[in-house]
């Protein structure tokens, strides 16, 4: 059976998603998390766009040994030369060059002939084979391009050099048979292209991404660039794990493979959505939380005697987690590694005893301790690690009588306690202008939502928000039985990044 190659943009397209921005140590974590999923190629970053970017796509390629690490670039000779500064500590490094290629992009964009695009394309392939010999080239907006010029630039940049040649749907645009037909055509009519892998990049405007780099597939291509939950530019990109997912159910249509240990993509999927603060919609296909529920009674029945009823996919296989074992406040700390094991986390002894004290102060408040509340609270622990503002203690009054009054103390750079309190139009107003007195960062609240972890009257509330502060956006999170000590933590979380990306750029 021929291997699809899975080409994981989570970190470049991805990230490109509005309000998405990862800070240098959580795009390493996902980058971990994804080569223990088996993904071919990480694009790691865009090192030209962000000293940030270049930052992250460095350490990405010292840590990460199996999977190919990605530099993007534009085509131009010093934005190659920094890509590859970037990458070039990797195992296996990849530089990645787009140009845009249709006239729509050629006249209102970029104001350039064909002629001097297809130069810059096979120049900057050039440099980069100077480099490396894995090579991959974009013609940027490929759908929408004419076909006769994309064969041209095709054939031109394999000559040049190009090891992989891909074809994105740029805007998400094309329909599944088009798509198909186009890359039937590529075959056809590009000489020269058994010495390249075709790739696709198609993004979701039409809900079509998955459904048009599966008939891609169905038509050669040999590599997919994809995204964990489909997060991307706009409406994102096609979704890795239904990718992955369609080709291995239904073999029988593809008769195709992938690398990926599928085990692992809740848990990307989870980590994914955790530190770009996206959450992944209930009905979302192979991971969304009622993927694999049955409501109604005659599916409910069927599943009973036969899982296979109505159901196509093993829940285990995906690695959601089956197990109905619940801990509470007399778990061990055996049972409770056991547990974490189970679920796919390997920490190291200190956090495993802080997760393990987190976890007794939980079950103090909480009668059964489930699968998320253990998800929830081993993320909010690593959430706290390198904090330059850490919350103490909080105490909070309100109701509908008093004026809301926050009393907070913070732990702050070199361990400084911190106090101050202050009245606001609600309790979490009222905790933000305490922090805000003792931080001193401007920003504004741009986004602020709270859900319920789990089940039930003791469940942990989870709160999501983002702030802005010159134009970028930080996310942050907070989780706790209490929502307003989520809220809290939930904005020092924010704070924290907004003060290391200040860190980073000087
Ligand atoms: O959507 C697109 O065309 C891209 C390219 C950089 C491959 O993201
Ligand atoms: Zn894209």
């Amino acid at each position: 059976m021929d291997k699809v190659i899975i080409f994981d943009t989570t970190l470049r397209d991805g990230e490109q998603a509005a309000g998405g921005t990862l800070n240098v140590q959580e795009k390493l974590e996902i980058a971990c998390q994804l080569e223990k999923l088996g993904v071919d190629v990480i694009e790691a970053g865009f090192p030209a766009s962000s000293p940030g970017d270049f930052e992250a796509v460095g350490l990405i390629s010292k840590e990460i040994k199996s999977s190919s690490v990605c530099a993007l670039t534009h085509a131009n000779f010093n934005a190659v030369d920094r890509a590859w500064e970037a990458v070039k500590g990797a195992a296996h490094p990849r530089i990645h060059i787009f140009l845009s290629a249709s006239d729509i992009h050629l006249i209102h964009q970029l104001k350039k002939s064909r002629d001097e695009i297809m130069k810059m394309a096979c120049d900057t392939v050039a440099r980069g084979r100077g480099y490396t010999s894995d090579i991959e080239f974009s013609p940027m907006d490929a759908s929408r391009t004419e076909p006769e010029y994309l064969y041209q630039i095709l054939r031109a940049v394999i000559d040049a050099g190009a090891t992989t040649v891909n074809i994105p749907d740029t805007v998400g645009y094309a329909v599944p048979a088009e798509f198909g037909r186009l890359i039937e055509g590529i075959f056809k009519n590009v000489g020269n292209i058994h010495k390249a892998v075709v790739s696709v990049h198609c993004h979701n405007d039409l809900g079509l991404a998955v459904a048009n780099s599966l008939e891609a597939v169905r038509h050669g291509a040999r590599q997919v660039e994809c995204t964990i939950n489909g997060i991307g530019e706009r409406a994102g990109n096609a979704s890795l794990e239904e990718i992955v997912m369609a080709i291995r159910t239904r073999q029988d249509a593809f008769n195709l493979t992938t690398g990926i240990d599928t085990g692992q993509i809740y848990r990307t999927s989870r980590l994914v959505s955790e530190l770009t603060g996206f959450p992944v919609q209930p009905n979302k296909a192979i991971v969304g939380a009622n993927a694999f529920r049955h409501e109604s009674g005659i599916h409910q029945d069927g599943v009973i005697k036969m899982p296979i009823t109505y159901e196509i996919i093993d829940p285990r296989t995906v690695g959601i987690p089956s197990s109905s074992l619940v801990l509470g406040k007399l778990s061990g700390r055996h049972a409770f590694k056991q547990r974490l094991s189970e679920l796919g986390y390997t920490l190291s002894e200190e956090d495993l005893n802080r997760a393990f004290t987190a976890f007794k102060e939980l079950a103090d408040k909480k009668k059964h301790v489930t699968d998320r509340d253990i998800e929830s609270l081993v993320a909010e622990e690593q959430r706290t690690v390198s904090e330059e503002y850490h919350l103490d203690r909080l105490q909070v009054t309100c109701g509908d009588r008093g004026i809301p009054t926050a009393a907070v103390r913070l732990i702050g750079p070199d361990g400084k306690t911190l106090e101050d309190a202050a009245l606001g139009t609600g309790p979490v107003d009222a905790v933000y202008k305490a922090i805000n007195r003792l931080v001193k960062l401007p920003n504004s609240l741009t986004e602020f939502t709270v859900k319920s972890v789990t089940e039930g009257i003791d469940a942990i509330g989870e709160v999501l928000i983002r702030i802005e502060s010159n134009g970028v956006t930080y996310t942050g999170r907070g989780a706790d039985t209490d929502i307003i000590v989520s809220s809290a933590k939930a904005y020092i979380n924010a704070l924290n990044r907004l003060l290391a990306a200040r860190g980073r750029s000087g």
